[in-house]
């Protein structure tokens, strides 16, 4: 049976739509576009404030790999990346070395064929672990972790990846100085994130729709005034 479907996007670049989620794993607007603003512009901005030489990326999860090998393509000049991805999909990280990826993915076609065959890579400045496990139980074995790149399918259809007992085992991995960034707005996903003690922000550009990011200290984005939203809006959240 047909799985996916190719999906061309407004910035010209692909991504697929899944047909048992029926979801895009990208939103219209861009696959790149959306990757890099949702996600790497951020830990690329912030990626100084870290004090390692080592940046800790966890990316939920690998779908089509965009997230991480865009982060590659901008890893910070002095450091390494080290990033974590969970995915049940296996046959479609296999599938990826044909793939049709931007043109800026050549310079890493080796990369992107070595995932997608060994779901690993390392060289000197890049390791890279996909692990074919549920990100729920994968998680819970990591610590320390500088960014998450949240970016499941929507809680509609994904909704043990939005819950506010997932976002604590998130909680209790982040480093002190560790970013979530999401494309989500919805109110049960701040609401969680506000309840577990984050900070909310929102993202800096206008490429895109913007969506939230969550931290335990000032980052220097547009913040969010949930208290202010909380007068008005009763607080809930998705939960296991
Ligand atoms: C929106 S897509 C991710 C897109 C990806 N970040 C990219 O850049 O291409 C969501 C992915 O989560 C995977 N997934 C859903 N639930 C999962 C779970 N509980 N554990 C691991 N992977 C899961 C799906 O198979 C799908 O590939």
């Amino acid at each position: 049976m047909i799985k996916y479907k190719e999906v061309k996007t407004k910035d010209n670049t692909f991504t697929l739509k899944n047909l048992e989620y029926n979801e895009c794993y990208h939103s219209s607007e861009g696959a790149l576009k959306e990757t890099y603003y949702k996600h790497v512009s951020v830990m690329k901005d912030l990626a100084d404030d870290i004090d390692e030489e080592e940046i800790r990326i966890l990316d939920i999860c690998f779908g089509l790999g965009y997230n991480t090998f865009v982060s590659i393509l901008n890893r910070p000049k002095h450091k390494k990346l080290k990033i974590f991805s969970p995915e049940l999909d296996l046959e479609l990280v296999k599938s990826l070395k044909n793939f049709k990826y931007p043109k800026e993915f050549d310079k890493i076609k080796n990369i992107i064929n070595e995932v997608s065959k060994n779901l690993y890579y390392k060289d000197e400045f890049v390791e890279i672990e996909v692990a074919n496990v549920d990100a729920r139980e994968y998680i819970k074995n990591l610590e320390n972790i500088h960014f998450v790149y949240q970016d499941a399918f929507s809680p509609k259809v994904n909704k043990e990846l939005w819950t506010i007992e997932y976002f604590n085992d998130l909680k209790k991995i982040l480093n002190q100085k560790g970013v979530i960034t999401t494309y989500s707005v919805a109110t049960p996903v701040r609401c969680a994130l506000y309840k577990l003690g984050f900070k909310l922000f929102t993202h800096k550009d206008d490429f895109i729709r913007k969506g939230s990011i969550a931290a335990f200290r000032d980052i220097g984005y547009p913040r969010v005034n949930f208290e202010e939203k909380l007068k008005r809006i009763k607080c809930y959240f998705y939960e296991d």
